[in-house]
């Protein structure tokens, strides 16, 4: 996703400045071409050398380097983007009031690209009102502010004032600057995880699904320029993109209702939910108390989600199911295909170890109804995620 993006690093005098090391380290592992410039009092708290060496360019920190002048006019120009990470709270100060005595703030003030600020100070700092108006000026003026997270600072209290990690401010510029275009405009809808049918108030019946594939999938068809809305079933994953939609249910009965409500403007749903195929008839209202001899709990079907949106499915929507198998896998994958009214549908096996229910990785078996085969080697399930996304957008831009 950052293969050839242009990234200029802005680095200023705070104790967070070690983490653009770990920042400027993982851009560049990414494929991205890294340059960094630093404020005088930076160099006091991270070395040009050590970030040079990393970034594989010069870092710039001076106008006037001996008898060269530094171009801080085509820096501003050459970037796709400018991430000041991290941003003191006197570097903020200045360029909220466009004051230009050192190289940084000359880059910012020329820069045409879009520029994103990591602010990081201690906490009564950040609070303090000249510091918040500083903040909105910047907004106004159209910076991209990476929120400040709450933790130990540097003076070791605790509280506002930390610079994101920088991994979070990578997913940062991937979703706000870098998504592909292959699928914009276009809406998809991707269920995952478990449900939980209720037994009594402290008791369900339930199943192994981690919700990683689901994950994964919502996350690759955003990384592709979709909209996307996850409906999840109870899981411990979460998302590093604000920007996908997620709607958190427990039951196949919520699971239902949910997905059904965002079915009729998507284009594209993919039902990757282990969803229970029965619940219980009656939830009991108390708990349920041990008694001698055996207990029989009465279970009646859930709807099929899947099969509900196959026979709602109109023309130019694009549907795909999941279908778990143990036994005579191809056969039954394509009789889903066609009772689901499915377009695609994604075979696993439980045959393989190393693929299906929580682990990390997946070996599947696409099939579609013009009777294509796509056999996947065992890979991570975000790998997998990429192949299924691939083939829903040749399919979908085929169409
Ligand atoms: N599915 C669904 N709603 C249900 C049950 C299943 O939407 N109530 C979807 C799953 O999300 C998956 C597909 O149906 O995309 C296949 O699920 P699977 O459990 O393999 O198949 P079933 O139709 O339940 O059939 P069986 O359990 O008999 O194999």
């Amino acid at each position: 996703m950052l293969e050839g993006k242009k990234i200029l690093i802005g680095i200023t005098g705070s104790i967070a400045a070690y983490k653009s090391i770990l920042l400027v380290r993982l851009l560049v592992k990414q494929g991205a071409e890294v340059k960094v410039m630093m404020t005088p009092a930076a160099k006091e708290f991270v070395s040009p050398l050590v970030l040079s060496t990393l970034s594989r360019n010069a870092v710039i920190v001076d106008l006037a380097a001996g008898n060269e002048w530094a171009n801080h006019v085509m820096l501003g120009r050459w970037a796709d983007v400018c991430v000041m990470a991290p941003l003191s709270c006197n570097t903020l100060a200045k360029m909220a009031h466009g004051i230009c005595d050192n190289l940084l703030l000359a880059v910012y003030l020329s820069a045409t690209c879009p520029v994103v600020i990591a602010p990081a100070m201690d906490e009564d700092m950040w609070q303090h009102p000249a510091t918040q108006k500083n903040i909105a000026l910047l907004k106004e003026y159209g910076n991209h502010l990476i929120p400040v997270n709450n933790g130990e600072l540097a003076s070791g209290l605790f509280g506002e004032g930390r610079m994101a990690e920088p991994e979070a401010i990578i997913t940062y510029l991937i979703a706000h600057f870098f998504r592909g275009d292959e699928l914009k405009g276009k809406k998809a809808l991707v269920t995952a995880g478990p449900t939980y049918e209720a037994i009594d108030p402290v008791r369900f019946i339930g199943n192994h699904s981690s919700g990683k594939m689901g994950f994964a999938l919502a996350e690759e068809l955003y990384l592709r320029g979709a909209e996307v809305e996850l409906i999840t079933g109870p899981t411990q994953q979460k998302t590093a993109f604000a920007g996908i939609r997620v709607t958190r249910v427990v039951s196949a009965a919520e699971m239902f209702a949910a997905s059904t409500a965002a079915f009729p403007t998507v284009d594209i749903a993919v039902m990757s939910a282990a969803v229970a195929d029965y619940t219980p008839e009656q939830a009991a209202t108390e708990k349920i108390k041990k008694q001698s001899g055996n207990l029989a709990l009465e279970l009646v079907p859930t709807k099929d989600i899947l099969q509900h949106l196959g026979s709602e499915k109109k023309k130019g929507q694009y549907l795909v199911g999941f279908a778990l198998e143990t036994q005579n896998e191809k056969e039954n994958a394509r009789k889903k295909l066609v009772s689901k009214n499915a377009d695609c549908i994604v075979l696993n096996s439980l045959r393989d170890e190393a693929a299906g229910f929580g682990v990390d990785t997946n070996k599947i078996t696409l099939l579609d109804k013009a009777g294509t085969e796509m056999v996947s080697e065992l890979k991570s399930k975000k790998e997998i995620a990429k192949d299924i996304v691939s083939f829903i957008v040749a399919r979908t831009h085929a169409e």
